[in-house]
């Protein structure tokens, strides 16, 4: 039987924290480790599900790694995978689909994605064509959905626009772009978070960047890296908004990731009146790690719409579930892509609102939420995602009452300790 949690209402948030790493990060070092030269120790990786899939398709693909907790030593391949026995289940994980794909379209063998219900749903056409344009085969079901059949070849590089904003697309190809001969370009339509650029880098590898485009020349050679994962803003942010409810709130959280294509939320929180600052800050393989100290006030409210967007993509659905407790209401534009994320996030975060007795407005690319309303406890369900849960866990904390949340255990997609870490800075 699914998971189901109850949360009760909070009068504050008190307390100091340090989070798992980064789950983009952690893809992302996991999978360039399995094709560098030589012994990657990465510590403070993801706990999420999301990572121990790509790292479950890696050891299919014969890399071999020690793990030991939260800290993995991946003894790398250099550029030459091994052919996989079965088809590589990539479980919820869009990120591992499909920056596995580039890998994966550079190799001299055939290989199978396949992916979980939400992940067979959601759209592949965006890394099938650019990587198709660049030498590789492939087969998919539907319009470009999973199952995708993957055969490599001798990648050539390309300059392509992006029809979308989407990191995990532009990493995808920067990865085939490494394993490719001559140069590749990838246009953004805005400017998406960087850490494959800043990834590449760390292990060795020169890629250029300009005002929105990016570029590698094929053939680099990667080098093993030890690095400590910053802990996950995205993670953080759940806790961040939950400060930001109760004007007695005191939350740090220290080791935490601040690159700035992930930290708009911070300057957004501020622009809505909460007290932020961020101290001790460093560079860790050209990531920005600080700590950061919150105080909760009353909340403005905000509209997010074009590059903010993009900026705030996996913060959206905490931002709309406390959008009523805030004086003017949130409106979130130009945010279609949060229809074909782990569910229909605008569709779901709108029926969860109305369970929780508050007006919303649903448009095709977003949504508008009045604020100064009043919620009620209700039950609501996660939809199989693990944003959506850990959303409303944080609307239930200032709603009347109690709510249960349904499949609650979605989170463990990107946070499994996630309701063992709220209830110890919830205040009752
Ligand atoms: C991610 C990029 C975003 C984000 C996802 C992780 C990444 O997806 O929603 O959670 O690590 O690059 P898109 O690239 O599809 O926008």
């Amino acid at each position: 039987m699914a998971a189901e949690v109850v949360i009760r209402p909070a009068q504050n948030i008190l307390g100091s924290l340090r989070l798992p790493g980064d789950k983009s990060i952690s893809h992302r070092y996991a999978m360039l480790a399995g094709i560098a030269d030589g012994t990657s120790r990465l510590t403070n990786v993801s706990t999420g599900a999301d990572c121990a899939s790509t790292l479950d398709c890696l050891r299919a693909l014969g890399v071999l790694f020690d793990r030991d907790g939260n800290s993995v030593s991946i003894h790398g391949r250099g550029s030459t995978l091994e052919p996989p026995e079965a088809p590589l289940n990539c479980g919820n994980s869009g990120s591992t689909m499909r920056m596995l794909s580039g890998i994966l379209a550079g190799q001299n063998f055939t290989s199978e994605l396949t992916g979980d219900a939400s992940l067979s749903r959601r759209p592949m056409l965006r890394i099938i064509e650019p990587l198709s344009a660049m030498g590789a085969k492939f087969i998919a079901t539907d319009g470009g959905r999973p199952p995708l059949r993957i055969t490599g070849a001798r990648l050539m590089g390309i300059d392509y626009a992006l029809p979308v904003a989407s990191a995990q697309v532009k990493s995808a190809l920067l990865f085939a772009g490494l394993l490719a001969s001559g140069e590749t370009r990838i246009q953004e339509p805005v400017r998406t978070r960087d850490h494959g650029e800043i990834a590449l880098r760390a292990f060795g590898s020169t890629v250029k960047q300009d005002t929105n485009s990016v570029s590698i020349v094929g053939g680099q050679k990667l080098h093993a890296i030890e690095a400590e994962i910053p802990g996950d803003i995205s993670s953080a942010a759940f806790f961040l908004c939950a400060a930001a409810l109760f004007s007695g709130s005191q939350l740090i959280i220290n080791n935490l990731g601040l690159n700035p294509t992930r930290s708009y939320l911070l300057d957004l929180l501020i622009s809505m009146g909460v007290q932020i600052a961020v101290v001790q800050i460093e560079e860790k393989h050209g990531e920005l790690v600080g700590t950061v100290q919150v105080k909760g006030a009353a909340l403005h409210g905000c509209t997010i719409r074009g590059p903010q967007t993009a900026l705030l993509i996996d913060e959206i659905p905490v931002l709309a579930a406390i959008a009523p407790y805030t004086s003017g209401g949130i409106e979130i534009r130009d945010a279609k892509e949060l229809r074909v994320k782990e569910s229909d996030r605008l569709a779901a975060l709108a029926s969860n609102l109305r369970l929780m007795g508050a007006a919303v407005e649903e448009r095709d690319d977003g949504l508008q939420i009045p604020g100064g309303q009043h919620l009620h406890g209700a039950v609501i369900d996660s939809f199989g995602d693990h944003r959506i849960a850990m959303a409303f866990a944080i609307a239930a904390l200032r709603a009347d009452g109690e709510t249960l949340i349904r499949n609650s255990d979605a989170a463990v997609i990107s946070y499994p300790e996630f309701f063992d870490t709220l209830q110890s800075i919830a205040q009752r």
